[in-house]
C-alpha cells in the first residue's frame, strides 16, 4: 500500500482488488436518536453511496455490500417496504448516473421472488451498465447457503457428473468476479450471517463496532492499512 503525497490516502493495488461490507448497525444508529429504524435505513444508504465513491477512489475495482438476505424477510413489513423503497431509488439514480458513476451492477441472489417490475428494472440497470469499470454487487435476497444449493442445480442441470471447485465457483453468483480479498462487518457482530460462505475461504476479516451510518473515510483508511499489514499464506508458508 502507498499513500498518496500531501492527502494521506491510501491507494490499493491487486492485492485489495475487492472488498465485501456487511451494513450492520442501522437499527441502532437509529434507535439511539429515537428515531424510527427507518430512518437507520435511510442514513445507511446514503453512507453506502459515500463508502462506495470513497473505496472507488482508493483503488478498488469490486465491491459487494449485503443488503438484504433471505432471512431479513421476517422484519416487519414496514421495514422491509422502506428498504426496498431505498434499493429501487439506488437503481433509478444508478441508472440516471451510469456515465459519471461508472459502475456496473450486478444483483447477487435470488431476483425470481420479486415482482416483474422489479425484476425489469433490475435487468435493466445490469444491462446498462455492463460496461463500465467499478464493479458493485449487491446481495438482494441473499443466502450463501441457497446460493450455492442453486449452483449445484445448475451444475446437474447442465449435465455435469463430476464437479470440479471451479465448477462450483462459475456457477455461483458471483462467477464475473474474483472472491472478496477482504470483509468489513460493521456493528459489533462477530459473524458472518450466511454471507459469501464459499468466496470467503481465504478473505481477511475486519470487525468493527462501528455502526455502518457512521463508517467514514478515515476509519477506511485504517481499515485497508490493516489490510496491508497482514500475510496472505493461503496455506502456504
Ligand atoms: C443491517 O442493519 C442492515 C440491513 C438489513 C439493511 C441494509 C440496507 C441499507 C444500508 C439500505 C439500502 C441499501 C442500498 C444498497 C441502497 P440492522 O437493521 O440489522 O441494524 P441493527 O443490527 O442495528 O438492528
Amino acid at each position: 500500500m502507498l499513500f498518496k503525497k500531501h492527502t494521506e490516502k491510501p491507494v490499493v493495488d491487486e492485492r485489495l482488488r475487492h472488498i465485501a461490507f456487511i451494513m450492520d448497525g442501522n437499527g441502532r444508529w437509529a434507535k439511539k436518536r429515537s428515531m424510527p429504524r427507518e430512518a437507520g435505513h435511510a442514513s445507511g444508504a446514503k453512507n453506502f453511496k459515500k463508502v462506495i465513491r470513497y473505496c472507488g477512489d482508493l483503488g478498488v475495482k469490486i465491491i459487494t455490500v449485503y443488503a438484504f438476505s433471505t432471512e431479513n424477510w421476517k422484519r416487519p413489513k414496514h421495514e422491509v417496504d422502506a428498504i426496498m423503497g431505498l434499493l429501487s431509488d439506488y437503481i433509478a439514480d444508478a441508472v440516471a448516473m451510469v456515465d459519471e458513476n461508472n459502475i456496473q451492477l450486478h444483483f447477487l441472489g435470488d431476483m425470481g421472488i420479486f415482482p416483474p417490475e422489479m425484476q425489469a428494472k433490475i435487468k435493466n440497470a445490469e444491462e446498462v451498465s455492463k460496461d463500465k469499470e467499478l464493479i458493485l454487487n449487491i446481495a438482494l435476497n441473499y443466502g450463501a447457503r441457497a446460493e450455492i444449493a442453486h449452483a449445484c442445480e445448475t451444475l446437474i442441470a447442465s449435465g455435469k457428473t463430476e464437479v470440479a471447485e471451479e465448477d462450483v465457483t462459475s456457477a455461483l453468483y458471483t462467477a464475473h468476479c474474483p472472491d472478496p480479498d477482504l470483509i468489513v462487518r460493521t456493528g459489533g457482530d462477530l459473524r458472518l450471517s450466511n454471507f459469501l460462505l464459499w468466496q470467503a475461504a481465504y478473505a481477511e476479516f475486519y470487525f468493527t463496532d462501528t455502526l455502518w451510518p457512521d463508517l467514514g473515510e478515515r476509519e477506511i483508511d485504517k481499515i485497508v492499512a490493516d489490510f496491508y499489514s497482514r500475510k496472505r499464506r493461503y496455506g502456504g508458508l
